[in-house]
């Protein structure tokens, strides 16, 4: 994905990690002119996420990374557009209160880190970056995919699941959520 301006100025690393405070690094956070692009950037990935997913309204934005206590890591490739560099996509994780159930039926209640969007620009997918992008973030984390939750996935999110990660059994539940059997594994309160 390709903008008009610099994507190496603003995204030093090859994956950039956002929170709330949306600068990239100490850099962006001193030039509102790269704070505006970078704006640009998260707005587009978002609308382009939506579209790839066939949804109404996207789920990501600037506005609304600034306002919920979500966590956005970004993929660029900094080599392309005349060493300018291209954004090739996005993962967006973020911890919900859920009320799910077991494989018995059985209420648990828990707080989870949850793939919330996920996103490679449609020329690049089945080329390893969605993996490349899911590892960095499942190691910055520090956390088991079997352990996450998947709001909504999309069929291809959950094929990406069953061939990197082995994810196969769901658990179904009465929400947009989907846990794996993994998930219940060895949690307190539950079988
Ligand atoms: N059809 C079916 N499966 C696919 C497709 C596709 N078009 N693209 C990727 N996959 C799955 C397959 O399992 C594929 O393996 P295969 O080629 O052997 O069948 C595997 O992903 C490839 O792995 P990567 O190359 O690492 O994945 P990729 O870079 O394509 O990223 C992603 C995966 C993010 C799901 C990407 O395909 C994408 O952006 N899809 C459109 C948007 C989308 O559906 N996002 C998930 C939304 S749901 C949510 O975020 C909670």
């Amino acid at each position: 994905m390709e903008f008009p301006f610099d994507i190496n100025q603003i995204f030093t690393e090859r994956i950039s990690f956002l929170d709330q405070n949306l600068v990239a690094d100490r850099w962006t956070a001193r030039r509102p002119d790269l704070q505006a692009n970078l704006a640009t950037v998260i707005d587009e990935l978002g609308r382009a996420s939506a579209k790839a997913q066939q949804l109404t309204a996207a789920v990501t934005s600037a506005s609304k990374l600034q306002s919920q206590r979500h966590q956005l890591y970004l993929l660029k490739d900094g080599e392309c557009s005349g060493g300018r560099g291209a954004v090739v996509g996005f993962l967006k994780v973020g911890h919900k209160k859920l009320f799910l159930l077991d494989r018995h039926g059985v209420h648990v209640e828990a707080e989870p880190l949850c793939v919330l969007d996920f996103y490679i620009a449609e020329n690049l997918q089945r080329h390893g970056y969605g993996l490349e992008l899911f590892d960095f973030m499942l190691q910055h984390k520090n956390v088991e995919p079997g352990r996450m939750a998947y709001d909504r996935p999309s069929p291809k999110l959950l094929s990406f699941l069953e061939k990197h990660y082995s994810l196969t059994q769901n658990v179904p539940q009465v929400n947009n959520f989907v846990v794996f059997e993994d998930f219940f594994f060895n949690r307190a309160g539950s079988a």
